[in-house]
């Protein structure tokens, strides 16, 4: 059993995926937070937890202290309660994408860094055992050096709720997830990105629910993305499609199956023969929001840095709001405009 305990903060669908594996890990929920109280004490009553329903989290968590936070809202709420937690003195682990802009996102990096607290956000898709096979082939050259990265994502989503009323759903609240995916494949950090966001005709949401990316990375790679979440044709999987093209070969993704590779196997011929190769096949304990769960717990008992701390996702998040900020100003956009 854990010793840790902690406070969930947002009772709406996306919690259903933590309580499981808060159980499993045998972490005390002390309390359940949302403004619907109604919706905390359902949480309450389905996972039976020994739990507080509550819509004040300050004076939440001035009575329970909790270990750490899971900051379970939706975006736009994501800076409030987190920096009222870390300013509570607890430990945060939030769920994507950090803020809903940069000057929250650089407000919080700065909450934790003044308060001396961790605040980690899940990017659940980087723990997929296919996804660090794909990470550990680049890295070690499986197929040489990577030079350029794509992504496909279409799928037709009828959510409804608050993705039907934001301005940019897809690059906000999806594409959040294959930005900092490329920047797990890659190892290599934004540096400019042109994006084209649009709402195609048919659409069942107010805002853009599609957008063709070009993005500049570090170390000469170059990440395209183009996605569609009002997409009704062939649908990819929700991790998307990927190509990974290297100097002596490529890696591709398909339909969540294992990865696949291959690799040049001579070096004569108009096109040079090429071979499949076995991609290294990954065991990982505990996947997604376990696996983010996991690093926090870790980072509480040993001090391991989680892999998405809030100094590093905050590149992931840039991406999003360089592209957004393309896409509306119609020009190539340098990430250090965000970042500063
Ligand atoms: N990792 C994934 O694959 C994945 C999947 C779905 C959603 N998410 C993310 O999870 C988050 C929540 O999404 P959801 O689908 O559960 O949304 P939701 O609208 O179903 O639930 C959000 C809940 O937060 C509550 N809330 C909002 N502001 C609050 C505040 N200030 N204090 C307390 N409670 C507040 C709302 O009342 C609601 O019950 C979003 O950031 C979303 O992007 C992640």
């Amino acid at each position: 059993m854990a010793d840790e305990s902690c406070v969930v903060v947002g009772a709406g669908g996306i919690s259903r995926a933590w309580f499981p594996p808060l159980k499993a890990e045998g972490v005390k929920v002390a309390a359940v937070v949302d403004l619907n109280i109604d919706a905390a004490k359902e949480r309450i009553t389905n996972y039976d937890l020994d739990a507080e329903p509550s819509d004040d989290l300050d004076a939440t968590l001035r009575k329970h202290r909790p270990d750490f936070v899971a900051d379970l809202t939706t975006p736009e709420a994501h800076a409030e309660v987190t920096c009222a937690a870390l300013e509570a003195g607890c430990h945060v682990i939030g769920e994507k994408p950090m803020a809903a802009d940069t000057d929250q996102a650089l407000r919080m990096v700065q909450t934790a860094e003044r308060t001396g607290r961790m605040y980690m956000v899940s990017q659940s898709r980087r723990w997929e055992p296919h996804h660090e096979a794909v990470r550990r082939a680049v890295a070690d050259r499986l197929c040489g050096r990577l030079t350029t990265v794509n992504c496909d994502f279409y799928i037709g989503a009828h959510f409804g709720g608050f993705r039907s009323e934001m301005q940019s759903p897809l690059v906000l609240d999806m594409a959040i997830h294959h930005f900092d995916l490329a920047r797990m494949f890659s190892g290599a950090d934004p540096l400019a990105v042109y994006a084209h966001e649009f709402n195609p005709a048919g659409s069942w949401y107010r805002g853009d629910a599609a957008a063709s990316c070009i993005f500049e990375m570090t170390d000469g790679i170059v990440f395209t993305y183009r996605g569609s979440w009002c997409a009704e044709g062939f649908q990819t999987s929700w991790n998307g499609d990927w190509d990974l093209v290297c100097d002596a070969g490529g890696l591709r993704l398909r339909q969540d199956q294992p990865p696949a590779a291959c690799r040049i196997s001579g070096d004569e011929g108009f096109i040079r023969p090429r071979e499949d190769v076995p991609v290294p096949t990954v065991e990982m304990e505990h996947t997604t929001m376990h696996g983010a769960l996991g690093e926090i717990l870790a980072f509480l008992r040993d001090g391991t840095t989680p892999q998405t701390e809030c100094r590093d996702n905050i590149k992931s998040l840039a991406m999003v709001f360089g592209a957004m900020r393309s896409s509306r100003e119609k020009r190539r956009v340098e990430i250090a405009e965000l970042l500063g």
